[in-house]
């Protein structure tokens, strides 16, 4: 079962009736199918984060709603904690809200708050470790004593073995070698494939986003400045460059070779693409 996620016209203030009144997020809407995999993408301070913990119900909208599967996730507030579980979050650097002294007690915390027996709840912390690529041994390891990559897979494990039908991740892989990188999100892309669940994934890299998204949110000041196919988006460059962001590496190298007169499509994004097209201006000995 996979939630269909709608933002509905969302306004969120901080600072209500104070001198530091701030619109953060304003009339935001659009709407997510299930098992998708949005990439959230906008300047500092553009609302990204204060979007994201609308999801859950971390926080509560100033105005507009959130549904899942079309039902106001606030239409019972007693009910909020389930949506916890449905809509799972996690933060950036994840890895400092670790706190229990075993992997797997840290791992277990979320499920066994949903009230699972120990077997369903050891079962699922399993199940997690093996996503996150955590072979058993790391099971009794303290996680203060992992390294800053295998911390924060230890983080995602405890939102995942909630078997969350949302996943929202908020700057995965800030901090992390290019390697690292790769591989969280190959895990993450995996642990999509394999659930069918819906990720929300918040970055700071076009690149990243370029590789995996199926639409992309632009945020610019707290609105949506466009939401779309990477392809249509990246083929706006000037639009993009004018809020502060870049397109990707990949396009910005077509961009350069189409207006040298070298046919080829100026708004590839993907890598694999990108390629793919090389080696067939070569094989015509356009190259
Ligand atoms: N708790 C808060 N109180 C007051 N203002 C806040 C609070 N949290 C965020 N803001 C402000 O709201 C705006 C949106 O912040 P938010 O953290 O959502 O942006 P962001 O897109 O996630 O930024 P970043 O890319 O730096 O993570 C910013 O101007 C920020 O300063
Ligand atoms: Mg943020």
């Amino acid at each position: 079962m996979n939630a269909k996620l709608t933002v509905e016209n969302l306004c969120h203030v901080y600072g209500e009736n104070t001198p530091f009144r701030l619109a953060a997020l304003d009339d935001v809407s659009f709407s997510v199918a299930p098992g998708e995999l949005i990439g959230i993408i906008g300047h500092t301070g553009s609302g990204k984060s204060t979007l994201i913990s609308h999801m859950n119900g971390l926080m509560k909208p100033t105005s507009g709603r959130i549904l899942l599967d079309g039902a106001d996730i606030w239409a019972d507030p007693q009910k909020i904690r389930d949506i916890r579980f449905r809509v799972g979050l996690v933060f950036q650097y994840p890895e400092h809200q670790l706190f229990e002294d075993t992997v797997y007690r840290d791992i277990a915390f979320g499920p066994t708050n949903m009230g699972l027996d120990e077997d369903a709840v050891r079962e699922r912390v399993e199940e997690a470790m093996e996503f996150v690529g955590l072979g058993p041994e790391y099971r009794n390891r303290s996680p203060f004593e992992l390294s800053g990559g295998q911390k924060r897979r230890v983080a995602i494990a405890g939102v995942i073995a909630m078997r969350p039908e949302v996943l929202i991740l908020d700057e995965l892989t800030a901090g992390l070698d290019p390697r690292g990188c790769q591989e969280l999100l190959g895990e993450i892309c995996e642990f999509r494939r394999r659930t069918g669940c819906t990720v929300l994934l918040v970055s700071h890299s076009m690149d990243e986003v370029a590789e995996v998204a199926d639409r992309i949110l632009v945020m610019n000041h707290g609105h949506v400045e466009m939401f779309d196919a990477p392809g249509k988006v990246f083929a706006e460059a000037e639009r993009i460059e004018a809020i502060g962001l870049t397109v990707p590496a990949v396009t910005k190298v077509f961009r350069l070779l189409a207006d040298r007169g070298i046919p080829v499509n100026p708004s590839i994004f993907r890598r694999a693409d990108a390629l793919n097209a090389l080696l067939s201006l070569r094989k015509g000995g356009r190259l």
